[in-house]
């Protein structure tokens, strides 16, 4: 196994993804940053230094797992102290499966500000994949605010709220186009959107016609959901967050923000044209707001150039759940690669997900708790015995409430609270976790979210509509060949249900991967198994009730 090296300078920069100037948080230069490529079992060093002057950082390496090395989560707040302006903080990590995973800031809301990009394992030598292609190519799908992350985090903390709405441009590879006529003076002014400029030229995928290409598809938007779709072209799912799928031929794929997948499509269309790749928000009405993402699939030997001569296709109806409740169940582990869960769990956790009024502000709760993040990581607190950084109280597994709770009204919720407290896992049992989706504060709606889960995978044991029934629905859980995922779809007034494996020591946050949501409340924590994580790195500490813990 090797050991790849970076060395990361993460700052603001004036950049112009879509035409319209904004600062952007690159690295090296470049958002999305550097593609991380290695092999399983290789191990990852990264060596961030933080240069937005003004803002602390952390880093995640979304869907690795951390075995053995918490510390490297880059959670702030759970993980680690931020790292400070003009500091350097040094990520290392063992990649030790293959497949599709990504990184992104986990800090405040400055993802969305355009720190990610992708990590790619492959197989060791002399292994091959359960499917062919010829080439592979990695494409990073994203939405775009021209608001900063002050501004919208400002907002989402403020009575009342100021939401951050939906967002101004989609982002292909890092590359949108905004109609700078849109524009109102003095943002009009041509030096701040300016449709020739080579930065916002489309992406462009040039292939080979009688190939295959593997696509690496993943989203780290901040809030929509997406439908992916390349004109003309079928694809056939073959992967998920990194586990091998059932091949399922789709001919847009809903892809929810945290989502990794490889589809295959095969250049077999008349090859003297070139065709579009679009994407368009689903799940959220943004007709009106959002143009969908466009991109050049490029047939060689075309001109990249060459327009495509039709209209790109239009996307999907954005309030037909059917359509994604569907691919989410069609998604199952590969024969010959199926990893069979346990057969029981050891402790079921029903998280009613709500949105709710507490003191004037708009949160999102799980049981009636919406998560305050605390000044001191988890993970330093729970090791070290800080009993008084966090509220020890446990937390419900299932509100007293919950059998008569109707989920198509509003609530009043009237009893949430924010809170610091935590879910303690018995280390090695098997839980499960049953998301159920709520109307919000407003008739008639209930909203999508991505659930994403640090330090481990979870088995998908099933998604319904409706409310969930623990009598029954649990006899309807695919435990043949259930996929496992890192994250996960709730669907609209839907459940889903995940077993997952309390096996790897550390503190874990799980949580909606809209970053407004998190920003709102939306996520847990489990501990387990931390009195068996190894010597904590002092480089973590620093903050909180650990300020004397940091030697230099
Ligand atoms: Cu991709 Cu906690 O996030
Ligand atoms: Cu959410």
């Amino acid at each position: 196994a090797r050991v790849h090296r970076f060395k990361w300078d993460v700052k603001y920069e004036f950049k112009s993804p879509d035409c319209y100037k904004k600062l952007a948080i690159t690295i090296n230069g470049k958002t999305p940053g550097p593609a991380i490529l290695a092999q399983q079992g290789d191990t990852v060093v990264v060596e961030v230094t933080n240069n937005l002057v003004t803002e602390n950082l952390a880093v995640h390496w979304h869907g690795i797992r951390q075995i053995g090395s918490p510390w490297s989560d880059g959670t702030g707040s759970v993980t680690q102290c931020p790292v400070l302006p003009g500091d350097t903080f040094t990520y290392r990590f063992v990649v030790d499966r293959p497949g599709t995973y990504l990184y992104h800031a986990h800090y405040g809301m400055q993802r969305e500000a355009g720190l990610y990009g992708s990590i790619q394992v492959s197989l060791p030598d002399g292994m091959a994949e359960p499917f062919a292609y010829d080439y592979d190519k990695s494409i990073i799908l994203s939405d775009w605010y021209y608001q900063s992350t002050y501004e919208q985090a400002a907002g989402l903390s403020s009575n009342p709220i100021v939401w951050v709405g939906e967002p101004q441009s989609l982002l292909i590879q890092g590359k949108g186009k905004f109609d700078c006529s849109k524009l109102a003076p003095p943002s009009s002014d041509p030096s701040a959107c300016n449709a020739t400029n080579p930065e916002c030229s489309a992406y462009v995928l040039t292939v080979v016609p009688g190939k295959t290409y593997r696509l690496r598809i993943s989203s780290l938007t901040a809030l929509s959901a997406l439908s992916f779709q390349i004109e003309g072209h079928n694809m056939t799912i073959v992967e998920a967050d990194g586990h091998y799928v059932e091949p399922v031929v789709v001919q847009n794929l809903f892809i929810y923000s945290g989502e990794t997948y490889s589809v295959l499509i095969k250049i077999d269309q008349e090859p003297s044209r070139n065709y579009w790749i679009t994407t368009n928000i689903v799940a959220r009405n943004a007709t009106a707001t959002t143009p969908p993402g466009l991109a050049v699939l490029n047939y060689y030997p075309n001109h990249p150039k060459k327009v495509p001569p039709t209209d790109p296709p239009a996307g999907p109806i954005w309030n037909d759940v059917a359509p994604r409740l569907a691919q989410s169940q069609a998604i199952k582990a590969r024969q010959g690669y199926i990893h069979t869960p346990p057969l029981e769990s050891d402790r079921v956790i029903v998280f009613l997900n709500t949105q709710n009024n507490i003191n004037g502000y708009v949160r999102w709760s799980l049981n009636n708790v919406s998560l305050a993040l605390p000044q001191t990581p988890y993970l330093v607190a729970l090791k070290e015995n800080l009993h008084h950084s966090f509220d020890q109280r446990p937390l419900p597994d299932q509100l007293p409430d919950f059998a008569s709770y109707d989920i198509y009204r509003v609530a009043n919720n009237t009893n949430a609270t924010s809170s610091n407290a935590i879910y303690k896992l018995k280390f090695n049992t098997t839980v499960d976790i049953i998301l159920q989706n709520a109307n919000t504060m407003d008739e008639n709606r209930s909203e999508t979210h991505p659930w994403h889960l640090h330090g481990h995978d979870f088995w998908v044991l099933g998604y319904g509509t409706g409310k969930f029934d623990i009598n029954n629905d649990p006899k309807k859980y695919n435990l043949v060949n259930p996929i496992m995922k890192n994250t996960v779809p709730l669907h609209p007034y839907g459940w889903t249900a995940l077993r997952f494996i309390a096996d790897n020591p550390g503190a874990w946050l799980f949580h909606c991967h809209i970053e407004a949501h998190f920003y709102m409340g939306m996520g847990v924590v489990f501990e387990e198994g931390v009195e068996s994580v190894g010597k904590l790195p002092s480089e973590i500490m620093g903050c909180g009730e650990t300020k004397g813990f940091k030697r230099p």
